[in-house]
């Protein structure tokens, strides 16, 4: 059987594809070969309208991002640099071994913190303890000298600590108030300083011209006329002849915020001794809030110590700062009484009106 013969045995589908064969296979071959062309032109189009650009962006976002990786360093850098010098600054400034109180040594218990400043914000607290110690200095330098100066330093009323732990430690510290609990905290968390409880009246424990530099925030500021000169006296017996003594005292800003009578009244007598239950239960009852006039201070002061300087709002920018000297020979003639140096000078005065500050 020939080829013609079984080509014709076939059935006509079969037969008809197997004739079309030589037609369509050239066209499949052309088609496949646009459809190859086609592809790589989308590919092509697809890599230079959408791949190309973002390769590019990519390249200059990491080089972007290189960029601001070297700027971060050298911010890095620059505040490890600031920190250092800042600590440089602190070492100068504090002594060598000054603590950093809240980071470095325990924060004193937010009861104790709120008698001394009146808030329980340990940041504020730490913040107005420095500042003090600022207050301080910038106080002595008004009259011509530097805490650097000193060496024997008495924080009277020194509460739980807030001033006398940024003291540098080179000096010799110590603090003495009523507050036996703050005091108490003190002497466990700040064993560098010298500790002491003392009562609501003199003496103190320590030996006549112990110090060359005491200083007393916010304590005068709540006592009233009779213990005002008690202490007075008693901070000229412990200074050395010609240190200084620090007070501060509610002044001018206070008498700024009364109203005009209530005013005139405090500077007609000098000084306010202003009674509340504000303090109940946590100071006894003779601890009241004390308003004074400068007049008064500069008048009245001036038989314990010789007034070098009466600073208003040099401490914290809210009380006037005090800045006294013991005589240098130390034999001065102190008053006697409260009696004696009222009657003097014409001074004195209580008033029952709460108003209440720290
Ligand atoms: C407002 S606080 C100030 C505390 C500290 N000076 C300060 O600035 O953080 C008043 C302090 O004075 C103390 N104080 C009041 N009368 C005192 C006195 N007669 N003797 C010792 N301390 C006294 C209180 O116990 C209290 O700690």
């Amino acid at each position: 059987m020939d080829r013609q013969d079984s080509t014709a045995r076939m059935d006509p589908t079969v037969r008809s594809w197997l004739l079309s064969i030589p037609i369509v296979a050239p066209v499949l071959r052309v088609g496949a070969s646009c459809i190859r062309v086609g592809t790589q032109a989308v590919r092509r189009r697809v890599h230079d309208e959408w791949v190309a650009p973002l390769v590019v962006q990519i390249g200059a976002l990491e080089r972007e991002i290189g960029r601001l990786v070297e700027r971060l360093e050298e911010a890095e850098a620059e505040r490890q640099s600031l920190v250092g010098r800042q600590q440089e600054f602190e070492e100068i400034r504090f002594g060598a071994t000054a603590p950093r109180p809240g980071a470095e040594t325990p924060a004193p218990p937010e009861t104790l913190r709120w008698r001394v400043v009146g808030t329980r914000d340990l940041e504020a607290y730490l913040r107005a303890g420095r500042q003090s110690v600022e207050d301080i200095s910038q106080a002595l330098r008004s009259v011509g000298r530097e805490l650097s100066e000193f060496s024997s330093v008495l924080d009277f009323g020194c509460g739980c600590g807030r001033t006398i732990c940024w003291l540098p430690r080179t000096m010799r510290l110590h603090g003495s108030d009523i507050d036996a609990e703050a005091i108490g905290w003190c002497r466990v968390n700040l064993p560098w300083a010298e500790f002491d409880v003392n009562e609501e009246l003199p003496p103190l424990a320590y030996e006549a011209e112990t110090f060359d530099l005491v200083y007393a925030l916010s304590v005068f500021t709540h006592l009233d006329e009779d213990h005002q000169f008690r202490w007075l006296a008693e901070l000229n017996r412990v200074t050395k002849p010609g240190g200084l003594v620090l007070v501060s005292i509610r002044g001018k800003r206070f008498l700024d915020e009364m109203p005009p009578e209530r005013r005139a009244e405090v500077e007609r007598t000098g000084l306010e001794f202003v009674e509340s239950d504000f303090w109940t239960g946590v100071f006894p009852d003779w601890y009241q809030t004390t308003n004074h006039t400068e007049e008064y201070v500069r008048s009245r002061y001036r038989g314990y110590f010789e007034l070098l300087g009466y600073l208003p709002l040099g401490l914290a920018g809210q009380q006037d700062f005090v800045v006294l000297r013991r005589d240098a020979t130390g034999g001065a003639e102190l008053p006697s009484s409260t009696a004696a140096t009222e009657a003097d000078l014409g001074f004195g005065g209580r008033s029952q009106e709460p108003r209440l500050a720290p």
